[in-house]
């Protein structure tokens, strides 16, 4: 039997997991997503025509596949729609898309009063210590609602009188921020219940027992793929906290994000570049900006590092095997799909940390407290590079150079796991498959 597979970003997102899942997507009957919402940026590259998914499981652009969103995402039906009808003009989806995409009843929806604060709060933390530097979709407010048990469930759309009464709880104390520490206006009760409304009617087709999907999926012998946003590093719990999104990143959040045991995940792969990239602010040790920024700033171009989502530059460094071990530790990830190789093609010399020293001791691990990770000092072990080799046309892992076929050994022995896949490029081509995920 075909093994369900997870992806992950083993970073900090990025990773180029939309190409991944795109591939797997192929092997899969079901692909659902389990956390986030459309702060993720999934760009697909199929026959050179690009396509960026926020919300709607890459899965998608694979015919017939049926695409799940589950209780742990956050949704904004109006980029849900914006998406669906990009990807029906873009002849992906014909007209009977709710016969392919699901959304959970329980999935949480972002609402216009979610967007307005986390951007009224990135603007008054502009510049100041503890900034993050959000995605200004509305993600943290809507999880924040969720667990301060007043947020508004898709199902709710559906219930008027119900809705009615959460959204008057819920805009109680918005207002109150909104009038008081940010001066502006306060959300009209009627506007945000009209829309709701509107929107509950526009995503009633859609609406469906996600979990129960799943689990008759799995006991019907489909084989699921589950699709992981943002990375590693972001996640609540585990990231670089506070610097982190607001949901459950790791392997963990399957379960609780999509209603499914965790016998039901039997592959964890691991996406991870070659070198590391992360937007917004927080800690990110091996980071070359402040020590050699034209070598950031090659790293960045080369590697077109630009935010999907927000086309933000994005922070570049070295490799961090201190952190991917970590990564592989807390998500049990049974691979790695290392990406973007041929990014590094032209370079003499590679760098890749190994360990970190903090006040004159050297750990092995990111310290929890923010101030002490934020002071960490990364150690390195230069490997050579494979200067001026055209990775892109390679098309089986033998015929790579001798010194990147190291450096992948070098990865696998410190983080104790197999690299699975070499991506040399953005095209679904340019993909080095070692293993499947998919076989035992
Ligand atoms: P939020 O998820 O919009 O609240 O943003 C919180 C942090 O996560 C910020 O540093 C964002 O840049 C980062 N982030 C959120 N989603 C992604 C993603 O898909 N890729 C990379 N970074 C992300």
């Amino acid at each position: 039997m075909k093994k369900n597979v997870a992806v992950i970003g083993a970073q900090w997102g990025d990773e180029g997991k939309g190409k991944i899942v795109d591939l797997y997507s192929s092997q899969s009957d079901l692909i659902v997503r389990y956390q986030g919402g459309n702060n993720a940026g999934h760009t697909l590259v199929v026959n050179g025509r690009k396509t960026v998914l926020h919300l709607i499981p890459s899965g998608i652009l694979h015919p017939g596949k049926v695409c799940l969103i589950g209780n742990g995402v956050v949704l904004d039906p109006l980029v849900f729609f914006e998406e669906v009808e990009t990807l029906i003009q873009s002849g992906v989806l014909s007209d009977a898309p709710e016969k392919l995409i699901r959304i959970s009843e329980r999935t949480h929806v972002i609402l216009p009063y979610h967007r307005k604060l986390d951007r009224l709060r990135e603007e008054r933390a502009k510049g100041r210590k503890g900034e993050i530097g959000t995605t200004v979709r509305g993600i943290g407010p809507a999880y924040e609602d969720k667990v301060a048990r007043r947020g508004i469930q898709v199902i709710d759309l559906l219930h008027p009188s119900l809705l009615k009464e959460k959204l008057e709880r819920s805009l109680e104390e918005k207002n109150v921020l909104f009038k008081g520490l940010f001066q502006t206006d306060a959300a009209s009760l009627q506007e945000v219940y009209d829309h709701c409304l509107k929107m509950g009617e526009l995503l009633k087709p859609y609406i469906a027992n996600v979990r129960s999907i799943l689990n008759q999926g799995i006991r019907d012998k489909k084989t699921v793929l589950f699709e992981g946003a943002q990375g590693m590093l972001l996640d609540v719990d585990w990231g670089t906290y506070p610097y982190v999104t607001s949901s459950s990143t790791v392997s963990g959040g399957i379960f609780s994000g999509c209603g499914v045991p965790p016998a039901a995940v039997q592959s964890i792969i691991g996406i991870a570049k070659a070198y590391c990239t992360r937007v917004g602010t927080g800690p990110f040790p091996t980071e070359l900006e402040k020590t050699q920024p034209e070598l950031a700033q090659e790293i960045r171009r080369i590697g077109a590092e630009f935010g999907a989502t927000t086309g933000r530059p994005r922070r570049t460094g070295w490799l961090d095997l201190v952190l991917l071990k970590y990564s592989v530790e807390i998500n049990g990830m049974t691979g790695i799909a290392l990406m973007k190789t041929d990014v590094l093609d032209g370079f003499e010399e590679l760098k890749v940390c190994t360990g970190y020293r903090l006040n004159g001791r050297t750990i092995d691990e990111l310290p929890a407290c923010i101030e002490d990770t934020e002071g960490v000092e990364p150690v390195y072990q230069t490997l050579k590079g494979w200067k001026k080799y055209n990775t892109r046309a390679v098309r089986s892992k033998n015929d790579l150079p001798a010194e990147l076929q190291s450096y992948i050994r070098v990865i696998e022995d410190f983080v104790g796991v197999p690299v699975v896949l070499v991506s040399t490029g953005p095209d679904r081509e340019e993909t080095l498959q070692i293993r499947s995920p998919f076989d035992n």
